[in-house]
């Protein structure tokens, strides 16, 4: 949520903030706006809209300098608009901070600062840090002593950069449960939420610890602890092939990635036995394993809980991460928590293993993004090796993640070898059902355009499909939709099917085939619209999206992947922009 870039160094440093929050869009796209110093002058342009609109209605590629800092917001505190769009200021304008995160304590600072005469010109929580500056380097302090000063006085999680018209040439950075990397190319300096945004000019990164401060300056760049002592970085190369963000030749982001599926489960034969053999060992030996995650990864997480069951005969918890905490008390040494996320990054998710770790218990995270805050707080980290996602709804992520949980499952009855056969040949399944469906999934999508609710039903390992279904059509298309256990629907939901109510019945022919079509014929009695998942086709389908045939615990992957285009080709045919849907953001990094 947010994204934030800066960059010092001899090249005009506004084209280079521009290209970045193109990069970083996905974290934010409802305002953006940049500050740059040029011969004495703090220019800050912002505004509400998407950051391709900001940029030509403010003409940022003309604006000079060789130091600029730049935003893309999620909006949390204070509406949409030019005001709420950072770079903030303080009351002189000679300082400019761009910030990712919440600042929990704000209305005391704000009210503190009111009473010390400073005016405030937005409604965010972020605007109280440049104030707060403005004391520091009035007192005659440098902006690095001044950012040092104000970081204790800030409660809640942040990733911010400043730079002053008092202190010119140099942009200081800190963070704290916010991501913020740095790249460094000779003597062209970079910093950003997310290594994309400047992996096109240099590979080389340095990481920065939570409360550290970083001093990016023409002359060279040096890191400080808490306490302004002076740390040692080793640079790391940044992993190409993980930062690549072009759509090719396909109109968005998720349909590449719905599209480039196969090839990504292919790469499972990279993933380490022994490591998942020591994992599953210790899943095996724990007393209790509770899964955490959010959204899609949770859902991921669902479909585990079957795997592990049906073939390690463990039970495990699914707990949904913003409900974790409040489980905390009976997490203890004897526990293994896996924390299942996309980003690495997702607030909900770190805080509940910052606390599970607090209490003893043993961390394992499968996350796709390297070197994220999850990554860090974890004792194992098995990594999807997807590549980047840039849409914000998951659906490579989600189907790695299966594949994880599938190895995972398997590694438990010393089976490694033969599940990453299985996941190999499935790969070839993935392309026919994609090549099946995809133009009954153009008309499927023409005739369901107008419809405003649709259910998911399914049973057993692929229930959890249901609700990823359902979640995929809402977020992308703002049709409300709902996935459930089939058995579930005579509970209460049933009352909302109409005729022509469209009904998705992931029905595969496996042990749940014949309850769930059972289910399916009560909706279709009372007139429902059904679209079957199957690889059996059936009288009652209005509409029959085909899947291939495969062994029953794999039917989740090759199920998922047509409702993946569907929500998809919905969301094109109501005119809506799958990579950026309303309200929402890829990382999620506020609770
Ligand atoms: O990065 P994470 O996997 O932790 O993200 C969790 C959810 O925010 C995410 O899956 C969300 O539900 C997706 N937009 C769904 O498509």
């Amino acid at each position: 949520m947010c994204g934030i870039i800066g960059y010092c160094g001899r090249k005009p440093a506004v084209p280079v903030i521009i290209e970045a929050l193109r990069c970083l869009e996905y974290r934010g796209y409802d305002s953006a706006g940049v500050a740059s110093l040029c011969d004495g002058e703090l220019l800050i342009r912002k505004d509400a809209g998407k950051v391709e609109e900001v940029i030509q209605k403010h003409e940022l590629a003309g604006l000079p300098g060789n130091v600029a800092i730049g935003h893309t917001r999620w909006a949390t505190h204070g509406g949409v608009s030019q005001l709420n769009a950072h770079p903030h200021s303080d009351c002189g304008g000679r300082v400019a901070v761009v910030h990712n995160g919440i600042i929990e304590n704000n209305q005391e600072l704000r009210q503190e600062l009111t009473a010390r005469g400073h005016r405030f010109s937005s409604e965010t929580d972020t605007e109280v840090i440049p104030h707060l500056l403005e004391d520091e380097l009035k007192n005659g302090r440098s902006l690095e002593q001044a950012v040092l000063s104000i970081a204790p006085k800030i409660e809640g999680s942040y990733a911010l950069l400043a730079l002053s018209l008092d202190d010119p040439g140099r942009i200081i950075g800190t963070r704290k449960n916010n991501p913020l990397i740095v790249g460094i190319d000779d003597h062209d300096y970079y910093i950003s939420s997310d290594a994309l945004a400047f992996s096109q000019y240099t590979g080389q990164v340095m990481g920065l610890e939570d409360n550290e401060v970083v001093v990016l300056a023409q002359g060279g760049i040096h890191f400080v602890d808490a306490r302004g002592n002076r740390v040692a970085k080793q640079a790391r190369k940044l992993d190409h092939s993980w930062a690549v963000s072009d759509k090719g030749a396909y109109q968005h982001f998720m349909l590449k990635e719905i599209m480039e599926q196969a090839q990504v489960l292919s790469r499972i034969v990279e993933q380490d036995g022994k490591m998942f053999t020591e994992i599953a060992l210790d899943i095996l030996r724990a007393r209790q394993v509770i899964v955490t995650a959010c959204g899609t990864s949770r859902y991921a997480a669902l479909v585990g809980r079957y795997l592990f069951s049906r073939v390690g005969k463990k039970f495990c918890d699914v707990v949904m991460a913003s409900e974790f905490g409040y489980f905390a008390d009976s997490v203890d040494k004897n526990t293994v928590v896996i924390a299942v996320s996309q980003s690495g990054e997702t607030a909900d998710v770190v805080e509940g293993v910052k606390a599970a770790r607090e209490a003893g218990a043993q961390i394992i995270s499968i996350v796709n993004r390297p070197n994220s805050i999850l990554t860090d707080l974890s004792h194992r980290v098995i990594y999807l090796n997807c590549g980047s996602e840039i849409a914000v709804a998951a659906t490579k992520s989600f189907l790695c993640q299966l594949a994880i949980f599938y190895l995972l499952a398997f590694s438990m009855v010393n089976s490694f070898d033969a599940a990453v056969a299985r996941l190999s040949d499935l790969a070839g399944d993935i392309t026919r059902v994609l090549d099946w469906n995809k133009s009954e999934l153009i008309k499927l999508s023409d005739r369901l355009q107008d419809k405003t609710d649709a259910y998911y039903i399914a049973r057993g390992i692929n229930f959890a499909i249901a609700s990823e279904g359902a979640l995929k059509l809402k977020e992308i298309s703002y049709v409300h939709a709902e996935g459930m256990p089939a058995g579930e629907l005579k509970h209460g939901t049933l009352a909302l099917i109409e005729p022509g109510t469209p009904v998705v019945v992931i029905c595969p022919a496996d042990y749940t085939f014949a309850e769930t079509l059972s289910n399916a014929i009560e909706t279709r009695s009372r007139g429902a619209y059904i679209i079957g998942v199957s690889d059996r086709d059936s009288d009652i389908y209005d509409s029959w999206i085909r899947i291939p045939e495969v062994d029953e615990l794999l039917y989740p992957m090759v199920a998922v992947v047509p409702l993946q285009l569907l929500a998809y080709y919905i969301a094109i045919s109501r005119g809506c922009d799958p990579d950026k849907p309303r309200n929402l953001a890829k990382s999620v990094t506020v609770k």
